[in-house]
């Protein structure tokens, strides 16, 4: 079983975070998303992955990913370039997968309970695909499944105005090699692209059976702001918080903080968990971080009041306002216009802003 982590893909819907970076880069407690991906893969087994590119951050993903030695697993590296769908992603990887199963997954999307039930369930049948779903309260956004009486998969269609079930695809498929025939055989859809829901689709019309996996744990597509931060709530929620850093003598810290060696709680500063900062950010006196916010690395906090948000790093957050559920993208500057600021205000920002509140 080989891994395919598709990391192309435009990111529009987390501009202007993702004007300069790919999405699947942004941090969630204080990890890229891609991680996740990868962390996952390795838990099933699978150290063969094949990372899709497209045009935006291809540097920057390998960069971080590198040949995969540094999280136990081999990276070979796919260009996909313009974002034709998911199906063309795939049928990118046709060369790297050889011939064998392959899990594919997206690579900013994050699922708390792993994928090795998705693949043992695939690998105890006889399956053309293996999909993972999940019940979402606005299935039109996703690809959706149609069922009968006994839970078989009998149709699939992408972003439906009139959804059959509230069954959602989430980002995560086993596939035998027969899907590429299937993409060879796919017309563009509606948006222009190759849809990987419609290759299955041709697979159950091949007479091949699909396997579907309703995932119980949470899931998250990472495209828009407000998923960023609600994935960082979670995994915030649930993982060992570690504090290696500095709380100087006078600062208050309350509940579960992941502190990272070179941060720095100085006297006067107070932070509610769960919380995780990461190197070379100081928390100065006269700050308040609350929970379920990450700080990036080399930032510094003086004075504000922030809970439920992320800070992607290298900023200065100077006003004496208070900050909620916001993602502030890297390089920003908070400074107060003057002593007077109005109660939380929601705040997206992209690289290189500069704000005066
Ligand atoms: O999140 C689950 C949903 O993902 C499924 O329910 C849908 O059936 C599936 O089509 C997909 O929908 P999205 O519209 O959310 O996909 P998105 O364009 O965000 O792309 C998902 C990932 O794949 C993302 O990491 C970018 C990458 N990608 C996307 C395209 C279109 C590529 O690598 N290449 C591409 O051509």
């Amino acid at each position: 079983m080989k891994g395919v982590l598709l990391s192309g893909g435009t990111g529009s819907r987390l501009r202007p975070i993702t004007h300069t970076g790919p999405k699947q880069l942004v941090p969630v407690a204080n990890k890229p998303v891609l991680e996740y991906a990868i962390e996952d893969l390795k838990e099933a087994n699978i150290t063969e992955i094949g990372v899709v590119l497209g045009n935006k951050g291809r540097e920057e993903i390998q960069e971080l990913l590198g040949d995969g030695s540094e999280y136990g697993v081999d990276i070979t590296y796919i260009v996909q370039g313009n974002p034709l769908g998911l199906a063309h992603a795939a049928g990118c990887a046709r060369d790297f997968v050889n011939g064998d199963d392959f899990v594919m997954y997206l690579g900013d999307n994050i699922l708390n309970e792993g994928i090795s039930d998705l693949v043992e369930s695939f690998e105890a049948g006889k399956y053309g695909a293996g999909i993972a779903l999940q019940a979402v309260d606005y299935p039109g956004q996703f690809g959706v499944v149609d069922i009968d009486d006994d839970q078989n998969v009998t149709g699939l269609v992408e972003k439906p105005d009139d959804p059959p079930t509230d069954l959602a695809l989430i980002g995560m498929y086993v596939f035998s090699p027969a899907i590429f025939d299937a993409i060879e055989r796919l017309e563009p859809s509606w948006r222009g692209e190759l849809e990987i829901t419609d290759a299955i689709h041709l697979l159950l019309d091949d007479g091949y059976e699909i396997d579907s996996h309703v995932v119980t744990g949470w899931w998250k597509d990472t495209g828009k702001p407000e998923d960023i931060l609600e994935a960082n709530r979670l995994v915030l929620e649930e993982t060992t918080l570690e504090r290696r850093g500095t709380v100087e003598d006078g600062a208050e810290t309350k509940g579960r903080i992941e502190l990272a060696e070179s941060a720095v709680i100085e006297d006067g500063a107070v932070v509610r968990g769960p919380v995780s900062i990461a190197d070379d950010t100081v928390v100065k006196s006269g700050t308040y971080v609350g929970p379920y916010t990450s700080l990036g690395p080399n930032s510094t906090l003086d004075g504000i009041h922030i809970e439920n948000s992320v800070v992607i790093g290298d900023s200065t957050l100077t006003a004496s306002g208070r900050i909620v559920d916001s993602l502030l993208g890297r390089c920003t500057n908070v400074e107060s216009a003057d002593d007077h600021l109005p109660e939380g205000r929601r705040l997206v920002v992209g690289e290189n802003s500069q704000l005066k509140l």
